[in-house]
């Protein structure tokens, strides 16, 4: 048995709390929420009026630098991101390294991961603020080329070019989905569309990816390294791979003949690891202002495209019985954000595969402005404690004494 006094004298008082979940590792400017209320606002600006009004590239301003922007600072912005679209030609080059089934959230934290090896010199430590900037505009300019290509590559399709005629969102639909061969009109309906997804994703305080850009940040680790990190929490199934498995889970649902209550029994049974994936929050306890504003948007797309998806009818009817059920009540689970985000993404022709790379797009201005907001603070290195349990002290035993 643990000695806890003689413990407590060597490491003195840690406080437990194990997931974070009432500790605040960080004061910050940049994203207010408020769980019981489902407030979310960005600069103090909220949630409803940036996805209604704002553009993705003017949000991702705001976020990094703190204002909205006047009319000129908008157009440097834009300019300087659409300069920098292009990556470096070896690139390509380490696409053929991986294997075709590689999936699309391992190539973009490698290759983003990868730049620090084309711009060595981002990893210093003491870079100015113009040359912080420089990689700001470079991450968010590359990235979605990367994206992009991850999916071309994997379908084996020719890779394409960025196109410097085109608005943010526009250019990346361009890069998924024209062919040299053929003409691609780009939709203003998905445009717009895909503007809102992704600004709904742009921050969303310390959750998991960002807590872990800070924490990688916080060791005066790169900009590219630490949102690379933050990549990978994203991928996984109880953060942003979550819109992923909300989709599988959706036609699981329909392939098994679209008990939708079958499903919700499965997910309060206690002996069965099944949750409803894109239900359930950290934070919102009420509901996710996110969600509202998403469920509207898989409408209106739905309908403006002339798409009859039964994925969608499936997720209301599964809403529908989880809000009226005891289990989901006392819980407080509610729809996430993902809940409906893979319907929208599905009717604009994104794969299943690539969803938590469009989550990472949206995300990364916030990683951006986090990762800038620790370093401004000069906030210490993150160093967690821990109360120990393991054995207190003992001999080492030689491999043919132990038994
Ligand atoms: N389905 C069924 N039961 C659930 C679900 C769910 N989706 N989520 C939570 N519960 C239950 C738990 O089993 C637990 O029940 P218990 O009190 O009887 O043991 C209770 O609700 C509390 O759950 P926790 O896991 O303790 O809540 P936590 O705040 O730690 O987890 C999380 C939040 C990870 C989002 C969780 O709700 C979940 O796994 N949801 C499904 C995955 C998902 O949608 N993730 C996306 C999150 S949003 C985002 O990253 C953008």
């Amino acid at each position: 048995a643990i000695d806890i006094a003689k413990l407590r004298d060597q490491t003195g008082y840690i406080t437990i709390d194990s997931g974070y979940k009432n500790t605040g590792a960080t004061k910050s400017a940049i994203t207010f929420l408020d769980g019981e209320e489902g407030i979310l606002r960005y600069r103090g600006y909220p949630i409803e009026q940036l996805a209604e009004q704002s553009s993705f590239i003017e949000v991702a301003y705001l976020l990094i630098y703190g204002k909205l922007p006047t009319t000129s600072e908008l157009q440097e912005f834009s300019n300087q991101i659409t300069k920098h679209t292009l990556v470096h030609e070896d690139v390509r080059k380490i696409f053929d390294g991986f294997p075709s089934a590689a999936h699309p959230m391992a190539i973009l934290s490698s290759l983003i991961c990868a730049l620090t090896a084309f711009y060595p010199e981002s990893v210093s430590p003491d870079l100015n603020k113009e040359e912080i900037d420089l990689n700001v505009i470079r991450l968010m300019a590359k990235l979605p080329t990367i994206a992009a290509w991850t999916y071309k590559n994997q379908m084996g399709h020719p890779l394409n070019y960025p196109r410097n005629d085109l608005d943010y969102a526009s250019n990346f639909l361009y890069m998924m989905f024209s062919f040299p061969t053929e003409k691609y009109d780009i939709d203003p309906r998905i445009v717009s569309a895909l503007n809102k997804l992704l600004i709904l994703h742009a921050d969303h305080e310390q959750n998991c990816s960002t807590s872990t850009v800070r924490l990688v940040g916080s060791a005066n680790a790169s900009l590219y390294g630490s949102v690379s990190a933050g990549i990978n929490a994203l991928w996984g199934p109880l953060h942003g791979g979550a819109n992923q498995e909300v989709l599988e889970m959706l036609q699981a649902i329909q392939k098994d003949g679209g008990d939708t209550s079958k499903f919700i029994a499965k997910a309060k049974d206690k002996n069965d690891s099944f949750r409803l994936m894109g239900f359930g929050h950290r934070v919102y306890k009420n509901f996710d202002p996110r969600a509202k504003i998403i469920k509207k948007a898989a409408d209106d797309v739905l309908s403006a495209l002339g798409i009859n998806d039964p994925l969608l009818k499936i997720a209301q009817e599964l809403e529908q019985a989880a809000l009226t059920d005891q289990y989901f009540i006392e819980r407080k689970l509610y729809p996430n954000v993902d809940f409906y985000s893979g319907i929208i993404y599905r009717a604009i022709g994104i794969p299943t595969e690539m969803f938590t790379v469009m989550f990472a797009l949206g995300r990364l201005p916030g990683w951006i402005a986090q990762w800038k907001e620790m370093r401004e603070n000069k906030e210490p290195i993150g160093r967690p404690r821990q109360v120990y349990t393991g054995e207190l002290e003992r001999d080492y035993v030689g491999i043919e004494q132990r038994s």
